[in-house]
């Protein structure tokens, strides 16, 4: 249900942000997951609120208070966040900020696994249907503008662009997190933003100055703000 719009230039426009991690159930009590705190995409969310959007927020598990003024859907593992997105449907902009899980067990267990006779169990594996390639997939339903993420450790640009191409969205924040970068454990990210074939170089800043910069250039896109 969305909330009500706050005044400003996104205002009338609906948006979908995917945020944290996903959780895979093994067993009633264990999970395959990624590192994610849920922090850029709840920021991005939130941002985006701010300009007057209305944002549904999807988001796995995360320690992060829902941000204000958006409606809210929480989920564990990647299919139901790709359901939740779907229902969310049509959106103008979905930013997909989650650390989706590659894969996920083919059949959990019912009962808890047990340690027996000192016997490893095999865990069976499936691929997770990708949420952003799916988005982007040209139909009826597509928001005007699909953006992505990339997190990458070298080639930064190279391998965010061959991304974009494969995912067939239509920007992709490209997120330095090599060491040198400082960003694993630091307070500052360094990203690129691409639009199709253009690069954007930004300086080095924190999660919730990066929500703040793609809110505006999506507002930007959408509405023509100058920023
Ligand atoms: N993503 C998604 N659903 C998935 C996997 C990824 O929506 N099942 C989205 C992420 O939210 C992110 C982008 O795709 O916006 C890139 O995720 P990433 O893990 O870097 O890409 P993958 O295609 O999974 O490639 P890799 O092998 O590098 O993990
Ligand atoms: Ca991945």
């Amino acid at each position: 249900i969305p909330k009500a719009e706050a005044p400003g230039p996104l205002r009338g426009w609906r948006a979908l942000v995917t945020s944290g991690p996903t959780h895979e159930p093994i067993d009633p009590v264990r999970y395959i997951a990624n590192r994610s705190s849920g922090k850029q995409g709840h920021a991005i969310a939130g941002a985006l609120a701010r300009l007057g959007a209305s944002v549904t927020l999807v988001s796995g598990p995360t320690r992060e208070p829902d941000p204000d003024g958006v409606a809210m859907v929480h989920v564990e593992s990647a299919r139901d966040m790709l359901a939740a997105c779907q229902d969310a449907l049509p959106v103008d902009v979905a930013v997909c900020a989650a650390a989706v899980a590659d894969w996920r067990v083919r059949a959990m267990s019912s009962q808890k696994l047990k340690k027996e006779g000192g016997q490893l169990p095999a865990l069976e594996l499936a691929e997770n249907p990708d949420i952003l390639a799916t988005l982007s997939r040209p139909g009826r339903m597509r928001p005007g503008l699909v953006v992505g993420f990339a997190a990458e450790t070298e080639k930064v640009v190279a391998h965010a662009r061959a991304k974009l191409a494969r995912k067939g969205c239509d920007w992709i924040v490209a997120n330095d997190v090599s060491p040198s970068s400082g960003t694993f454990g630091g307070t500052s990210n360094t990203v690129h933003l691409l639009r199709g074939d253009t690069l954007e170089d930004w300086p080095p800043l924190s999660k919730e100055e990066v929500a703040q910069r793609l809110a505006a250039a999506i507002a930007d896109h959408l509405v023509g703000t100058g920023a």
